[in-house]
């Protein structure tokens, strides 16, 4: 399994499990000669195409992460993908969370297990939210924030 991070996520990358994390500002992963079988693409940085190149025959392109514009902006690309995917002999998929209790029940038996580890990077009360908002939308965030209610 290969990460891909930032300079300063390097280290934390690899201690989740990543057999090889590539700095996305030293190194592209797309023009890096190596193929994959399955991206999960978090930030949306690269066209259908580069993911395409490095993908695979029958491999799994995710599109995850947002991208320009709140609406339908982000939207265009995973549409993009869903239609031409039938015709590359790739998958493309778009994954939209539901957030959904059973959902969540199952990731804390998951973390419980030891099978899952959550990367928390700040904690809020929840007169802070504003805060933990501002924080949020800097984009800089190491894994999750939490607002602890009670
Ligand atoms: N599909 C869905 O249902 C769904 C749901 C939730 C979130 N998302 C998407 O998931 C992504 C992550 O969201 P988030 O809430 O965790 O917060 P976020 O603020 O988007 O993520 C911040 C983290 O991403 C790193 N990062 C930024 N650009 C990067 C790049 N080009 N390559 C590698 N790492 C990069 C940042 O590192 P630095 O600080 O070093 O820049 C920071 O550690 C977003 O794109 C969001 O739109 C999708």
């Amino acid at each position: 399994m290969t990460g891909v991070c930032s300079t300063r996520n390097v280290g934390l990358v690899r201690s989740l499990g990543a057999d090889q994390v590539i700095d996305c500002k030293r190194d592209d992963y797309t023009r890096s000669g190596q193929h994959f079988d399955l991206i999960l693409d978090n930030v949306r940085n690269h066209s259908l195409l580069a993911n395409r190149k490095v993908l695979n025959p029958g491999g799994k392109l995710v599109m995850i992460g947002g991208s320009s514009g709140n609406w339908l902006g982000p939207l265009t690309r995973p549409i993009a993908g869903l239609r031409l995917s039938p015709f590359m002999g790739q998958d493309f998929a778009m994954l939209l969370a539901r957030l959904k209790p059973d959902d969540l029940a199952m990731l804390g038996d998951l973390m419980r297990a030891g099978k899952v580890t959550p990367v928390i990077d700040r904690r809020y009360a929840l007169s802070e939210v504003p805060e933990a908002i501002r924080y949020s939308e800097e984009g800089h965030a190491r894994g999750k924030i939490i607002v602890k209610v009670q």
